[in-house]
């Protein structure tokens, strides 16, 4: 039987659950699959194409001489910080979801619309870049090749599922006891989230920004292979379950135009376009629920500056930007 044995970590989160069903959907040639999560969910069983997998315990030992080729991993940084560099040298390439070594020089960090190339310098770990900054460099790269992309200001409106299962789960049980009258825990996010903004992602730093808007700036950069692109990024949690919006301002060194940008999106890999202001045509989170692709709408000149241009884009946080990536990412090894 031709295919890869492909194993993966975190199986039983809302990243990994997403990981698993696109290896089905993308029809991934794969010999043989293994999940692993932590002892608390070893020995459940999930489905892979039909067929039931048991869950096993992720353990230093658990990789060794199993002939694994390729990791999916999203079972969190200290998780993978842990277990990627052993699991490397047990022989498979690690695709890994989490922070831990994005930044890394010697570790790709790879959007396959945008720079699939990186992958060629990995050492046995590939990593998936931040949920919101997918999407974004995935809009912005068909821009940037017609005219370089100098400055980016970018708002997010990110979803519950960004945040994990618990996320979800709060964002739930929240709204169910608001409605019934009952009071509510916050654990998962530092404000009450259900009918509520919070402009807080991870941990504030130094500078007043937030670890999460860090990812946005360093990121970008690094994707784009510009260390000069100046980003000021904005990331705010919203109560939706599922997909991430941007509101995206850029300053280009030449003028892009609406009509130019319309061309420029619609041709590009990954990106669908939806704008006609005359029909109330624009992308919402609840359309792009469940697909790969990133969604492109609101396409304005900006009024007072030149070479100012306004867009807004939506993807699934749980896929693009994070399950299809890493499955794109697979595809190209
Ligand atoms: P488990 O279900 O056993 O806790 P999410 O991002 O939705 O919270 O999911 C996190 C995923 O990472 C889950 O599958 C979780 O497994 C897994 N995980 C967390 N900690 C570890 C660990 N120390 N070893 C292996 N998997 C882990």
């Amino acid at each position: 039987m031709s295919g890869k044995v492909v194993a993966v970590v975190g199986a039983t989160g809302a990243v990994g659950r997403e990981m698993i069903r696109t290896l089905e959907r993308r029809n991934f040639p794969v010999k043989q699959i293994r999940f692993f999560a932590s002892s608390r969910s070893a020995g459940q069983h999930l489905k892979f194409n039909g067929d039931d997998v048991v869950v096993e315990e992720l353990t230093e030992k658990a990789f060794d001489n199993q002939g694994i080729e390729i990791a999916l991993f999203s079972a969190g940084g200290d998780t993978s910080k842990q277990f990627s560099p052993i699991v490397a040298k047990a022989g498979a390439v690690v695709i890994d979801n989490s922070s831990a070594w994005r930044m890394n020089p010697e570790v790709p960090l790879v959007v396959p619309e945008v720079n699939p190339e990186d992958v060629k310098f990995h050492k046995g770990i590939i990593a998936n870049p931040n949920c919101s900054t997918i999407q974004m460099v995935v809009a912005l790269k068909p821009l940037h090749d017609y005219s370089r992309v100098l400055r980016i200001i970018v708002s997010t409106y990110q979803s519950v599922s960004g945040a994990g299962q618990r996320g979800i789960d709060e964002l739930w049980d929240q709204t169910k006891n608001i409605i019934n009258g009952k009071p509510i825990v916050s654990a998962k996010f530092p404000k009450q989230i259900a009918f509520n903004v919070i402009p807080q992602i991870d941990v504030f730093l130094e500078n007043h920004f937030t670890k999460e808007e860090m990812k946005m700036v360093n990121e970008t950069r690094k994707i784009m292979h510009d260390e000069h692109i100046a980003t000021t990024a904005t990331c705010v949690r919203v109560p939706v379950l599922r997909g991430h919006s941007e509101s995206v301002y850029i300053e280009t060194e030449k003028k892009i135009s609406r009509d130019k940008a319309l061309e420029l999106f619609s041709k590009a890999p990954g990106i669908v376009l939806m704008d006609d202001p005359s029909t109330g045509k624009y992308p919402v989170p609840t359309e792009s629920a469940d697909q790969f692709d990133t969604y492109v709408g609101r396409v304005r000149e900006d009024l007072n500056i030149e070479n100012g241009l306004n867009f807004w884009c939506v993807s699934d946080n749980l896929l693009k930007g994070a399950a299809s990536n890493a499955v794109q990412i697979a595809e190209i090894l």
